[in-house]
């Protein structure tokens, strides 16, 4: 069977962005922005993209092109004899646990989307935005339709295969998705008092910052690019030798990056103009906003473009993270994508119908310690499954197939040039994976318990420092001893 791959190159970059720009941009980027105190957090944010995502993600691109496989396929090409393929079984199980609950979410957004239109929800008062909120995703049938529909549409775009569909439609979606959002955030900066807004985003206030909100933008780092899934592996399968893998997974980074600020400047400038905290959580969309469009002269036409655009974003993830599945079953198991799509489709929705759950009639199952289905969903995937996908990665393509390797796939064996690779080298083999264990055991809850309180700021500086050192010290005497072999 011949594989399908992009037709061009615009269209690989709007499927790479559109996955990565999602409700991890929209939704969460500005809520633990406002929850970990603006611009400090943010720089530490781009840091973390540039030095540690940005380079994880040209790995899986390479390992992806390399291979020309799925995201278990990939490793066994590579590494035949050992079991590596199970890191691309655990990335795949990941994105089919994320899909159940994100496309919850996403359904979430639709049924604000249905209520901005029919023009109730601008008629709920704020104090009762909050209990409102809880009826909508807690009312069982709702919450199952949209989700349903989410599914069901993002099936319908990965049916058509990876050019007629997944690419036709991220090129028809992105450029809408760019619109809207500039023109909310022309809405936003020119309200009266927005500018306390803008400086909550871009004056650093190091105060505010806890090791807790340096950890937490590591981790988003690498959720908003999409990363250790295997979604950029499988694209990357589908994108031909010729094409610049640097400067397309420096483009998506930075269209990624970008998108997260410009939400920032959407809501944060509207919240404070109107005098309502930033710091509402995951709420902050559902609860803060609808209250701020309430107060907005023409609100109820900005509330509906906003959600429009949040759906917008959620659909473009959701494809990216069924197509890893499909991509997988169809060649594993030899099924024809229409046959493997709608299956997983139908098996999907029904493990998402739990977690939808969760918040209506079984929130009162709970299970390790009070949790929901999902949450245990969500504490599964992205704190347990998401690192160690990200971990093998970078220890995979690092240490087992090698930088070298890496690098020649990087440069199109040479048609590129790629001037930082002893810094590509040092971070794949030793920064990123140091700094991905360090994420693992904070999201556990088990660096508090291995350093003392009020140490951790210190212990990560210094023992990140000690890590870099030494990991320097290490390459350079081995890529020396290579050298001496000649
Ligand atoms: N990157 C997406 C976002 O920012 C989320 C996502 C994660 C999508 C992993 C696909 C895979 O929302």
């Amino acid at each position: 069977m011949k594989r399908d791959s992009f037709g061009s190159r615009l269209g690989i970059l709007a499927a790479a962005a559109g996955s990565a720009i999602g409700l991890g941009n929209i939704w969460k980027f500005p809520f633990i922005t406002g929850q970990n105190g603006g611009a400090a957090f943010i720089l530490v944010y781009l840091f973390c993209i540039a030095l540690i995502g940005l380079p994880v993600m040209v790995s899986e691109f390479v390992l992806g092109r390399k291979t020309q496989s799925n995201a278990a396929g990939a490793f066994k090409a590579i590494e035949p004899e050992k079991p590596w393929y199970l890191s691309g079984y655990i990335a795949i199980g990941t994105a089919f646990i994320i899909l159940s609950y994100y496309a919850m979410i996403a359904g979430w957004i639709f049924s604000y989307l249905g209520r901005s239109i029919t023009g109730e929800l601008i008629t709920i008062a704020p104090e009762q935005l909050g209990d409102y909120f809880g009826g909508v995703i807690g009312s069982n049938i709702e919450p199952m339709f949209c989700t349903f529909l989410v599914i069901a549409f993002t099936a319908f775009m990965v049916l058509s295969g990876v050019k007629d569909g997944i690419e036709k439609y991220s090129k028809i979606l992105m450029p809408v998705l760019l619109v809207i959002l500039v023109g909310l955030m022309i809405r936003s900066v020119t309200l009266d008092g927005a500018s306390k807004g803008l400086e909550f985003l871009f004056k650093p206030d190091f105060s505010k910052l806890t090791t807790k909100g340096v950890l937490e933008a590591l981790g988003h780092a690498f959720y908003s690019l999409s990363l250790g899934m295997g979604i950029i592996l499988t694209y990357g399968s589908y994108i031909n030798k010729k094409e610049n893998i640097l400067k397309l997974a420096f483009q998506v980074t930075i269209a990624d990056t970008c998108i997260a600020l410009m939400a920032g400047t959407v809501i944060f400038p509207a919240v404070f103009a109107y005098g309502l905290e930033p710091n509402a959580g995951p709420g902050l969309i559902f609860i803060t906003l609808p209250a701020v469009f309430r107060e907005m002269p023409f609100g109820a036409v900005f509330e509906t473009l906003f959600f429009l655009l949040v759906g917008i974003a959620a659909l473009t993830s959701t494809i990216s993270l069924l197509e890893v599945v499909v991509a997988f079953v169809t060649e594993q198991f030899n099924l024809t994508r229409k046959k493997a799509t709608l299956l997983l489709a139908v098996v999907i929705y029904l493990v998402s119908i739990p977690s939808v759950l969760s918040f209506g009639a079984w929130s009162g199952i709970t299970m390790f310690g009070g949790k929901t289905f999902f949450d245990v969903f969500d504490y599964t995937a992205s704190n347990i499954l998401l690192p160690l996908g990200g971990l093998f990665v970078c220890i995979f393509v690092g240490w087992v197939w090698g930088t070298e390797n890496a690098v020649k796939e990087i440069t199109s064996n040479g048609l590129f040039a790629f001037k930082y690779k002893g810094l590509y080298d040092l971070i794949i083999k030793i920064v990123a994976p140091a700094a991905i264990t360090v994420i693992f055991l904070n999201a556990n809850g088990w660096l508090s318990k291995l350093v003392p309180e009020g140490q951790m700021g210190t212990v990560m500086f210094t023992g990140f420092g000690a890590i870099v050192f030494i990991g320097m010290i290490v390459l350079n005497r081995r890529n020396r001893m290579k050298k001496a072999d000649f």
